[in-house]
């Protein structure tokens, strides 16, 4: 099972960035242990924080995989190129956020991803990714 993990703006920064809403772990640091977890799975990971980079991984990755786990960060609220690009493909994507939007600014409480999402995960830190990795798991079962 091929699995995509694109992050948006700023979770770059993630380690550094507001630790207390985004915790202290560094992406890379979370990919090679959720890798090591999920051996079986061809797990992959890209960040861009250019819009049209984003958009353009989702239309590469689109058509031939299984699944794509999206957080979008801040283009989640703003994006209506993306939430295009989303509605084109035919890989189920899931929104992921590492905070719970809905508890922070009313700004953060729009997307433009979740109307062609399978299902959105937010509020469980770094967990999040691994509960969307969990849902296609169970999917197949
Ligand atoms: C985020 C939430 C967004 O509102 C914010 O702009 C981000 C990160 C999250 O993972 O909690 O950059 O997507």
């Amino acid at each position: 099972m091929k699995i995509i993990i694109i992050n948006g703006p700023n979770l770059n920064l993630l380690g550094k960035r507001e630790p207390a809403v985004y915790g202290n772990i560094t992406f890379e640091a979370f990919f090679s242990k959720i890798r090591e977890k999920y051996a079986d799975l061809e797990l992959e990971y890209f960040q861009s924080n250019i819009e049209g980079e984003l958009i353009d991984k989702i239309q590469e990755v689109g058509y031939v995989y299984d699944g794509i786990i999206l957080n979008a960060a801040a283009y989640t609220h703003t994006s209506v190129g993306i939430g295009d690009a989303i509605k084109a493909i035919q890989v189920p994507v899931i929104e992921v956020h590492i905070s719970n939007v809905y508890s922070r600014e009313k700004f953060r409480h729009q997307s433009y991803i979740a109307p062609n999402a399978k299902g959105i995960i937010a509020g469980f830190g770094m967990n999040s990714y691994d509960l969307a990795i969990q849902s296609f798991l169970t999917d197949t079962i």
